[in-house]
């Protein structure tokens, strides 16, 4: 019997990545930045054992079968067959925040898996390596393995860390809107949109200009620069969504309450930047000197069901 626990923080991205690339494996077709926090982690244990008949996952304390199931036998059976084992494993994971809701949790989910089997099968990969097998499960998973702000590049097989200005002392505020799941998970939102979106070449050309500037203004700590570069991407990639047929949307009335506060708050001279995923909860990027008033300023909004605080967080570890 050999087991291993792991933590992941999870990761937003601060430009965006919807597309997979026409190569398969799960690579990217657009570059992406994040930046992984500390508030939304996920643990997970895995335990390989003889007596096992079939790979069991429980996440949450709920027993997982159908697609989440097979999600999670695809990346053990990708480090098994690197181990040369045939063992099945039994894989239990929490969450400290909800899970399938637009708050990345499949990104430290597969992180904290991919890390965790690695170490319970003493394969001793490389944190790339681990950020590669994590990729082909969830690409934003791949950028987990690293703290702070990290770049996946397009068709890139594992994430980096980027080294960005010490000056961008950042936070980012979660307004969380609903905390029920999501109605279209972001695999086949993102086939749908590629598949019947007009927009999707035009997100597809305009999110390497992004990508580049936002990348640009966080070496330089421009985050006025970071901030608009986010902006343009969220509205990019939505704007894509909403041209497909039928459209996708993820948001609901208080996203757009919360977005309007966070323009007030910019008209009032508060830095402040949004940025939303494949989920109605709006992710605000502000500096630390500012955090306490956005924070208070969004706590309010109707519909707003809580308020998430978070620094940068590090990149995933064995416990
Ligand atoms: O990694 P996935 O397949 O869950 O897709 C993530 C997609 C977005 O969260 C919308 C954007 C991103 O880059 O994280």
């Amino acid at each position: 019997m050999a087991e291993a626990s792991a933590v992941a923080c999870s990761n937003i991205a601060l430009v965006k990545y919807w597309g997979k690339s026409e190569r398969g494996d799960n690579l990217t077709a657009v570059p992406s930045l994040s930046l992984t926090l500390d508030a939304l982690r996920t643990t997970t244990r895995v335990r390989f054992d003889g007596a096992l008949l079939q790979d069991r996952v429980i996440l949450d304390g709920v027993r997982q079968d159908g697609r989440a199931h097979a999600r999670v036998v695809r990346v053990l059976d990708a480090l098994r067959k690197l181990a040369g084992v045939s063992l099945r494993a039994e894989v239990r994971t929490q969450n400290d925040f909800p899970t399938a809701s637009g708050l990345a949790s499949s990104a430290s989910g597969f992180a904290a898996l991919a890390l965790a089997a690695d170490g319970a099968l003493g394969l001793g990969l490389s944190r790339a390596e681990v950020s590669a097998v994590a990729r082909r499960a969830s690409a934003s998973a791949a950028r987990s393995l690293f703290g702070g702000f990290v770049e996946l590049g397009r068709e890139a097989d594992h994430a980096a860390p980027v080294a960005a200005s010490d000056e961008l002392d950042l936070r980012m505020v979660i307004a969380a809107t609903t905390l029920s799941p999501k109605p279209v998970g972001s695999t086949e939102g993102m086939l749908h949109t590629a598949a019947t979106s007009p927009y999707y070449p035009i997100w597809i050309r305009e999110s390497q200009d992004c990508f580049e500037a936002g990348k640009q203004a966080l070496l330089t700590g421009d985050f006025q620069g970071l901030g608009l570069a986010m902006e343009r991407s969220t509205w990019l990639m939505h704007a894509s969504m909403l041209a497909a047929r039928p459209a996708l949307f993820y948001w609901n009335a208080a996203t757009w309450r919360v977005i309007e506060r966070v323009h007030a708050l910019r008209q009032s001279g508060v830095a402040a930047f949004y940025t939303m995923d494949a989920g109605p909860h709006v992710k605000i990027l502000v500096r630390r000197a500012e955090f306490a008033t956005v924070r208070d300023g969004i706590a309010g909004v109707p519909g707003v069901e809580r308020v998430i605080a978070s620094g940068p967080g590090p990149g995933a570890w064995l416990l």
